[in-house]
């Protein structure tokens, strides 16, 4: 990572070289006599009277080895505010020469703790990259010393969100690993790694899903040479044995449609077509990571879409482990026939209060919501609320779609229970989730997240630099934390 950041017991001396500040509204600055003679404070002043005040960074240089950062703060300012001005500092101290700096937390005359927690984390998300391939390694390292912590509080606040940010970096590893590294076998090693974090992990190989009889999800791999799996990773942090949440992921870990094979130019980025799955063991990673008081599990099927002369057939019947059966017109909706078989199984096995799957399912919720929204498809007003709240806090955002049983409809098919795609046309993310709804049995609460749009991010977001976003891990780390925890 190219962000540090330490916690200093001493207070700087004068001579400090970089310093970072934060100021109110009006850029006054707190405590900051240690720090500041008075006539470079005058000097600060001065400058500020001619600068444009609505900018919330400004950068000082008092002379040639003291540079000083100053940032305002709103005392009413929403967190994603402050998260996205720590990402925009990481922004203005990376593009610089320096690699040290001093900010000063006694700067800040409001509420510190979630302040600086809810600013350093912004600050780091913004700071991951992904340079494993890269052979020619930079070795910059910016520290940030955070000087004048007035209490242990905000130090425990900050293991909560490296907690997080540890569990947002381990999906998107896991999303920016292409396609020839991370298969379905070594993706099911990592996933048994995660003991070691305090997880239970169970992997169910093909033997294992054959004796099951997840045919859905077996037919999908059916072409690969690598194998395919469901994982279930549990985590029960709760005093009691009370029902566990659960999470289940789409891992396809590449999607070249199959047979209904997709155009080069839409096959090339389907190495994050695991990002459903990456989410939930980020997730799970997190949750053990900071001891969450909750039972929860993830489930995440792992299989990879190729084409061979063993490869399913556009026009196979399968039989799901639900019972029902599936004629696959399109190999390419391969990711609900995965899904399908991991949805039956988690409320099976788990009887868990809720289910929430997380999946890059259609090309069809980019046209509608873009890179904004997740789409959100829910049988559940309560769960559906929930989730909504805690994206716009963590600037996760979901919007709901509808579900209809005049939708549900055009997925009948003639010669088995059900088809994988709707012929009629129109209204393909909610197709795929009435698809997804019909191998939900006992009417469990559950919520499918299409999160398409979301996953991956070309140009780079607020909180992301470009690639994998990992989104989902902090919407649902939010969910939890505030309704079931
Ligand atoms: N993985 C794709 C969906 C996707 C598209 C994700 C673009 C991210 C970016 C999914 O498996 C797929 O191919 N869906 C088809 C469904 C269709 C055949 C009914 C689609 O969206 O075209
Ligand atoms: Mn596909
Ligand atoms: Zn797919």
């Amino acid at each position: 990572m190219p962000v540090k950041i330490n916690y200093l017991k001493k207070t700087i001396s004068k001579k400090s070289l970089n310093i970072i500040l934060f100021s109110n509204e009006e850029f006054k600055i707190g405590n900051v006599k240690k720090i500041l003679s008075n006539s470079e404070q005058s000097y600060i002043k001065d400058l500020l009277k001619t600068s444009d005040l609505k900018k919330k960074i400004m950068i000082f240089d008092l002379n040639s080895k003291k540079k000083i950062i100053l940032i305002s703060l709103k005392k009413d300012q929403k967190i994603s505010d402050i998260e996205n001005l720590g990402a925009e500092l990481f922004g203005r101290v990376n593009s610089g020469k320096n690699t040290e700096y001093f900010l000063i937390s006694d700067s800040i005359d409001y509420k510190l703790n979630n302040l600086l927690g809810h600013f350093l984390h912004g600050l780091k998300l913004k700071s991951y990259e992904f340079k494993k391939y890269k052979t020619k390694k930079s070795s910059k390292l910016i520290s940030i010393n955070i000087v004048g912590i007035k209490n242990v509080t905000s130090f425990q606040n900050r293991l909560k969100f490296k907690a997080l940010e540890e569990g947002t970096f381990y999906a998107r590893d896991l999303v920016s690993e292409p396609g020839n590294i991370l298969h379905p076998d070594e993706y099911a090693k990592r996933l048994i790694s995660l003991k070691k974090d305090g997880l239970k992990v169970n992997v169910y190989d093909k033997t294992k899903l054959k004796k099951l009889g997840m045919e859905a999800l077996l037919g999908v791999g059916q072409g690969s040479v690598r194998g395919s799996y469901l994982v279930t990773m549990e985590w029960n942090g709760a005093k009691n044995n009370s029902k566990p949440l659960a999470f289940v992921g789409k891992g396809v870990c590449f999607d070249t449609g199959g047979y209904s094979l997709k155009p080069a130019r839409f096959m090339e980025d389907m190495t994050y077509d695991m990002a459903g799955s990456a989410a939930v063991v980020g997730l799970m990673k997190n949750l053990a990571l900071r001891k969450a008081k909750v039972n929860a599990v993830g489930v995440v099927g792992l299989v990879e879409n190729m084409v061979s002369g063993n490869a399913q057939r556009p026009g196979d019947i399968v039989k799901s482990y639900s019972g029902k059966t599936i004629e696959v017109l399109n190999t390419d909706a391969e990711g609900r026939l995965v899904l399908a078989d991991a949805l039956t199984f988690t409320e099976r096995k788990f009887k868990p209060k809720f289910i929430i799957d997380l999946a890059t399912l259609t090309g069809a919720i980019i046209v509608c919501l873009g890179s904004e929204y997740a789409g959100l498809f829910s049988n559940d007003d309560k769960l559906s609320n929930q989730i909504f709240k805690a994206g716009e806090k963590v600037d996760e955002k979901v919007w709901r779609m509808p579900l209809h049983k005049n939708y549900d409809k055009l997925m009948n098919s003639k010669n088995a229970d059900m088809q994988n795609i709707n012929y009629v046309g129109g209204a393909g993310s909610t197709t795929a989730a009435q698809f997804l709804q019909r191998f939900i049995l006992n009417k469990t609460p559950w919520a499918h997240l299409d999160i398409a749009g979301m996953a991956f991010s070309k140009y780079g977001g607020a909180l992301n630099s470009g690639g994998a976003t990992g989104f989902g891990v902090r919407l649902l780390n939010q969910l939890i934390e505030e309704n079931y925890e």
